[in-house]
């Protein structure tokens, strides 16, 4: 069994998915589950981006002990300096240097000629190697640049102090024959090959990310990149609950293997799909809502008498619990601090009290509470902390078929100051938001909304996800109630608070 190591860029390419911004508090939760699902390398963000980017990949590198914390960077003194000082406090500091190679990037985005981007390239690798001690290589769109000029700049790179090779299909455009064919292009052609580690980065613009990541496993590659639940750049990367499920089910076949831990799998989707406010397709592979079911009378029979007759994955393998434990009102504070730790929510022992606060009042009003109600309330509350510029104090919407539906709503603003406005709209949401947009600065546009319940049931949660843009930015806000209305001003003010947040936190993002 060859071991192949998983590099995480969830928090990177997966965050350059549109209208995916996550905060400093998001991202280090997300980190510490990707250690807890065992990934071998999390690529934490783009320190010179923004400040916001510097921020979390410092504190991530810093903090983040179980797994090799990356950052990216161009091929640019500045970035890798920038790099340093966010990732120097890791355990072996490793940095991400890219470079596009093939001719359209060199004609048209870098302007320059093959000679220079090898310079170019090997200075900052060089410069980095006096620093890091593991340097990876990207050749961004590598799969579009001549075979011989890649092969050479490999090798130049190499002997610069490179220690992983990464062949990037940055557009999603190669087939599996064909990525494999590189790999074995570059063993053939590339003197120093054998001192290298090769990784795959695969986008799936036609659908071929997990397809072609497996042909690079097929042909030397020892790392694969990827994204929890395939997010990232347009249609994404390659899923990386895919391609673990995929090694492992097929382990006959291909005869590898990763340090993944299988059953973190749905907790580690469910998680992300939560704070990127990015459903997951119900017919999504591995964690999909439908990915266990079976519809059809003639499967359902079969499974009935035997699981394997339709099943080649069991739920169980990667996560999923039929049995979660319910909390109600007369739970108490030991069973509740428990069941947090068995669903691996890191709770410091001081905010345990006003949790348990939340929970029981909640608890008061909702029959049972299930794993997803507590795990959705930890979350919610745990992040919501950083960015409280807006607050919302109450809010009453009047509605009714002849009426006209209003909504007055009380804020505490960004200097404390108490705002209250009221305002009508053709339908109490509108009216909500026409309300929150006068208590604002500015003008906002929503640009998308939706709400979804936590769990089943009549007095499930409401999860609301908004898309808006203020200020010049677009961005993504979520809040969780009971009441729809109230989970919709809550996601309306997340979305404005994350603004403000940015602005104050973001020089613009660079990346070219
Ligand atoms: O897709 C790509 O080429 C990238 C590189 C920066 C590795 O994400
Ligand atoms: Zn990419």
């Amino acid at each position: 069994m060859r071991r192949i190591k998983i590099f995480d860029t969830t928090l990177r390419d997966g965050e350059q998915s549109a209208g995916v911004n996550l905060n400093h508090s998001e991202k280090l939760e997300i980190a510490r589950q990707l250690e807890r699902l065992g990934v071998d390398i999390i690529e934490a963000g783009f320190p010179a981006a923004s400040k916001g980017d510097f921020a979390s990949v410092k504190e991530l590198s810093d903090t983040i002990k179980g797994c090799s914390v990356t950052g990216l960077a161009r091929a640019v003194i500045s970035d890798i300096d920038r790099a340093w000082e966010a990732l120097k406090g890791g355990e072996e500091p490793r940095l991400h240097i890219f470079i596009a190679t093939s001719p359209i990037h060199r004609k048209y985005k870098l302007k320059q000629t093959k000679e220079e981007v090898i310079e170019t390239a090997v200075n900052a690798v060089k410069y980095a190697a006096e620093r890091f001690p593991v340097i990876q290589w990207s050749a961004e769109d590598a799969c579009r640049t001549e075979l011989p000029f890649l092969a050479e700049i490999v090798e130049e790179v190499i002997a610069a102090g490179a220690k992983v090779i990464n062949i990037p299909d940055t557009v999603g455009y190669i087939t599996p024959e064909e990525y494999g064919a590189i790999f074995q292009y570059l063993h053939r052609n590339v003197p120093s090959i054998g001192k290298v580690e090769l990784s795959t980065h695969c986008h799936d613009d036609l659908g071929l990310a997990i397809s072609n990541t497996l042909a690079g496993i097929q042909n030397g590659a020892s790392q694969v990149e990827g994204t929890i639940n395939g997010i990232g750049e347009r249609a994404g990367n390659a899923a990386l609950e895919e391609l673990a499920v995929a090694l492992h089910i097929r382990k006959d076949h291909f005869q590898a293997s990763t340090g993944m831990n299988l059953k973190e799998i749905s907790r580690t989707s469910s998680l992300v799909s939560k704070l990127t406010g990015l459903t997951v397709p119900a017919n999504k592979a591995i964690v999909g809502r439908n990915a266990f079911a079976h519809e059809s009378g003639i499967h359902q029979d079969g499974v009935l008498k035997e699981k394997t007759t339709y099943e080649i994955i069991s739920p169980e393998l990667v996560g999923y619990r039929n049995n979660s434990m319910v909390l109600g009102k007369h739970s108490g504070r030991h069973a509740f601090k428990n069941r947090l730790n068995e669903l691996g929510l890191n709770v410091p022992d001081e905010d345990i009290s006003r949790l348990f606060a939340i929970f029981k009042e909640l608890a008061d009003r909702k029959k049972e509470m299930t794993d997803e109600d507590l795990a959705a309330i930890i979350l919610e509350e745990s992040l919501s902390k950083e960015q409280q510029f807006y607050e919302l104090s109450s809010i009453q919407v009047q509605y009714g078929t002849n009426q006209v539906p209003t909504a007055t709503v009380t804020l505490t603003g960004c200097i404390n100051q108490v705002i209250q406005e009221a305002s009508t709209g053709a339908g109490s949401i509108e009216a909500l938001y026409n309300t929150l947009e006068k208590c604002i600065d500015g003008t906002i546009n929503l640009l998308d909304y939706r709400i979804q319940s936590v769990g089943a049931g009549r007095d499930a949660l409401a999860q609301v996800y908004v898309k808006l843009r203020y200020a010049e930015m677009e961005t993504s806000g979520r809040g969780l109630a009971q009441d729809v209305l109230e989970a919709s001003a809550k996601a309306y003010l997340n979305a404005v608070n994350r603004v403000i947040y940015m602005k104050e936190n973001t020089t613009a993002k660079v990346y070219q």
